[in-house]
Formats: structure tokens, sequence, C-alpha cells
């Protein structure tokens, strides 16, 4: 096949039938991404694997459980022959071929009507590469547009009146446990607003022309501080701009994200919401810790210990966290460890109970202090454990070594 003997094309499949024959992990990769297009997919196979089975289950996709017959095509726009028989395949291409929908034979590019290019998605642009029939040439060449796009990200052109926020969860502060769409997000800001315990290390991958705002900085007392940050969410993005909030972990954990989201919809202002990793699981996750373990703990509850036990503000009912016989990660709570300690042992929580302490996961800094109920304010005093920092506290504690 000679260069420029195709012609690229971005076929919008969503809502449209899409007829893949065969069920093995060729079709498993096809039909997977053809499903996330919003395709209307039609897979004919008696047999398929488990994944796709599961999608068939779940109506993402209609399965004809039996071998291909002429006539699977009618109505489809493009078709899949991605089975290990070559005559089966050699049959759909010859009914596509017939009814004029494009073919894709998964085990002859030469004799296949197109081609699936080795393609990714990355900050709003799709990288989709043919390399003249050599499928690890192409691989290789989007590896190296990626790798491009990383360094030198390319910003998209200007679009008026596009003002938006987007609140982005960036993971416990490595920058590698951002998700790819919080990543994708950073690509299109205008704007970042970031928090301290975001993953700050990205920023230096933005383009030049991007504002970044240090939302520790933003001036107001402690009360006032997120009003202030959501008056300059709301006022960036009525300027017309994209504003990236880039929070720390997930943006609804603890984090007063939705204080955003309602602050952004009060004033009309488009706000889109990308999970994140919370460090409530990354954090003990990173030390060894599990927070869920068969047989150890069938779940995990998550409070913040920014306010003591017995504090006229608290709303956490401890006594019955106690009794509950979950694992508790606790959050905000290095000054207030010891009270709490002491409110779960007095509440009937064995004082023997594995408790750890985990600082600055995800960073270089990572530390973590091991414990039991009765002695873990002391131990966390004695190693100097400041701030940030997560407490698992339950026998799933005590698994690492
Ligand atoms: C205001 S809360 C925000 C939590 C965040 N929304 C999340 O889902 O991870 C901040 C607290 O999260 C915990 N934290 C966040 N990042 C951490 C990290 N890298 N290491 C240890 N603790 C962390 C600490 O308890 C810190 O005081």
């Amino acid at each position: 096949v000679t260069a420029g003997s195709t012609l690229p094309l971005g076929l919008r499949v969503a809502g449209r039938r899409v007829a893949v024959v065969g069920g093995g992990p060729v079709a498993l990769r096809r039909v997977s991404a053809l499903v996330a297009a919003g395709a209307d997919v039609l897979l004919v196979a008696p047999e398929v694997e488990p994944a796709l089975g599961d999608l068939a289950d779940r109506g993402a996709l209609t399965h004809a459980a039996r071998p291909y017959a002429p006539g699977d095509l009618d109505g489809a726009w493009l078709a899949y022959a991605c089975t290990s028989d070559a005559a089966v395949n050699a049959r759909v291409a010859a009914e596509a071929e017939d009814a004029r929908v494009w073919c894709v034979r998964a085990d002859d590019a030469a004799a296949s009507t197109a081609w699936t290019p080795a393609h990714a998605h990355t900050g709003g642009l799709t990288v989709a590469v043919h390399a003249e029939g050599d499928p690890r040439r192409a691989v290789a060449a989007r590896e190296a547009c990626l790798a491009t796009l990383e360094r030198e990200p390319v910003a998209p052109v200007r679009r008026p009146a596009s003002g938006r926020v987007v609140l982005v969860g960036g993971g416990p502060g490595d920058p590698g446990l951002v998700t790819v769409r919080g990543r994708d997000a950073l690509a299109t800001a205008d704007v970042v607003v970031a928090d301290r315990l975001a993953p700050l290390a990205l920023l230096d991958g933005l383009p030049d022309h991007v504002e970044v705002v240090d939302a520790a900085k933003i001036p107001g007392g402690r009360a006032m501080r997120q009003e202030e940050i959501n008056r300059r969410l709301v006022a960036e993005a009525t300027a017309g701009r994209v504003v990236v909030r880039l929070k720390g972990g997930d943006p609804f954990v603890l984090g007063r994200g939705y204080e955003e989201v309602e602050a952004c919809a009060a004033a009309g202002i488009p706000v889109e919401v990308v999970p994140g990793i919370t460090s409530a699981v990354a954090v003990p996750g990173l030390a060894g810790v599990p927070v869920t373990h068969r047989g150890v703990s069938q779940g995990f509850a998550v409070a913040s210990g920014h306010v003591p036990p017995g504090d006229p503000r608290s709303t956490v009912d401890w006594d019955a966290l106690a009794a509950s016989g979950l694992t508790l990660v606790l959050l905000m709570a290095v000054d207030t460890l010891g009270a709490i300690a002491g409110v779960l042992t007095a509440a009937g929580r064995d004082a023997d109970t594995p408790v750890t302490v985990v600082r600055d996961g995800a960073t270089s800094r990572q530390q973590a202090v091991r414990a039991t109920l009765a002695d873990a304010a002391d131990r966390v005093a004695e190693a100097g454990l400041r701030p940030p920092a997560v407490v698992v506290v339950g026998d799933v504690a005590g698994l690492a070594s």
C-alpha cells in the first residue's frame, strides 16, 4: 500500500449501527472503543470474551449469540471482521463490499477497505496514525506524537464566550496520579486556580499564557478565603476564560468542592467536575495499607478530625464510628489524634487497634508511623510528624510491614 492511498477520516459513529463479527480479544479492543464513541454495536459471535458479555448484559451493545450469517450487515455503516477464521472474515468482507459498507478485516489489512489507525485522545486532541500497513510503526509514531504533545501542549484556539469552570480532582500530589480527563482539562485552561495539596508539578507543564493563581494566597481571613476563591472562579469565567480549579485528592471529599459548584451555579457559570483519586484511599495504599481486606475489614469510613470530639461544632458520631467495625480513615487529624484515640477507646475500640499515620503521601517526603490507638499520639509527636497526613485506624493498619 503506498503513501496517500488511504484517506483519513473521523467517523462519527454515535447512534449508528456498526456490525462486529467475532468475539475474541481483537473484538474486545474494537468494541470497547465503539461503545465509548456511542455506536449502536451489533456483535455477532457464538461465544464472546467475558467483558463483551458483560457489556451486552448491561445493554451497551446487542449480542447475537450465533455464527455470522449473511444479512448481519443490514443497516450497518461500518463492519469489523474479527473472527479467527479467515474464511468467515472473507465472507463478511464480501458482504460489506456488495453493500458498500466499509470493512476492517483483523486478519488481512490488504483485503480491508478501512484501517484502524493507532490512536489516542489527549488534551482534547485525537492523534491517529496510519503507517502504510505497518502497525508497529504506527504505534511508535503515535507515542512520539503523544510525547511531543506532553512536552509542548498545543493550546486550543480561543472560542469567544466559552467561560466555564472545571473542578479537577488532582489526586494526592504525584502528577502521575491525576486522571487523563484532569490533564485534558488542564490543557484547555486559561487560568488555573491551584490548591496547596494539588499536584503542583503539573503547573510547570502549562503554556506560558496560562495564568496560575495560588489559592492559598488569595487574600481574606480563614472564613473569607473560600468565598474569595468562589468569587475569583466566577469572575474569571464571567470574563470568558476556561478556569481549571485544581484541587488535591477528590473535589468532593472534605474539599469544599460542592461549595464551588454551588457558587458557579448561582452565577449561571457552567461547571464540570472531574473526580480525582482521594488521599483517603491513595495515601494509605501508597504506604502499603489497604483500607479494606477480605476477612479483615469489610468497609471504611472517612472523617475529618479538624474539629475535635466534644467540640460543639463536631457533627461526627465518634461512638458510632468506634462501634462500626469499619476501618477509620481520618484526614486533618494530626493535632486531634490523642483526643480522637481517647474517645474511640472509651467507646470500646481496643487500645491495641493498629494505627498507621502517613504524612506527605505520594511525595518524596512520604513517611509512615505505625502505632496503636493507645500510643498513636505519642508516636506521632516523637516522630515530629506534621500535617498533611492520613490516619488509618483498624486491623488493616497492622497488615503492612
Ligand atoms: C482539606 S482535606 C482535602 C482532601 C482531599 N479533597 C482528598 O480527597 O484527598 C486535606 C487533608 O487531606 C489529607 N491529605 C491530602 N493530601 C495528602 C497527602 N499527599 N498526604 C497525606 N495526607 C494528605 C490530609 O489529611 C490533609 O490535611
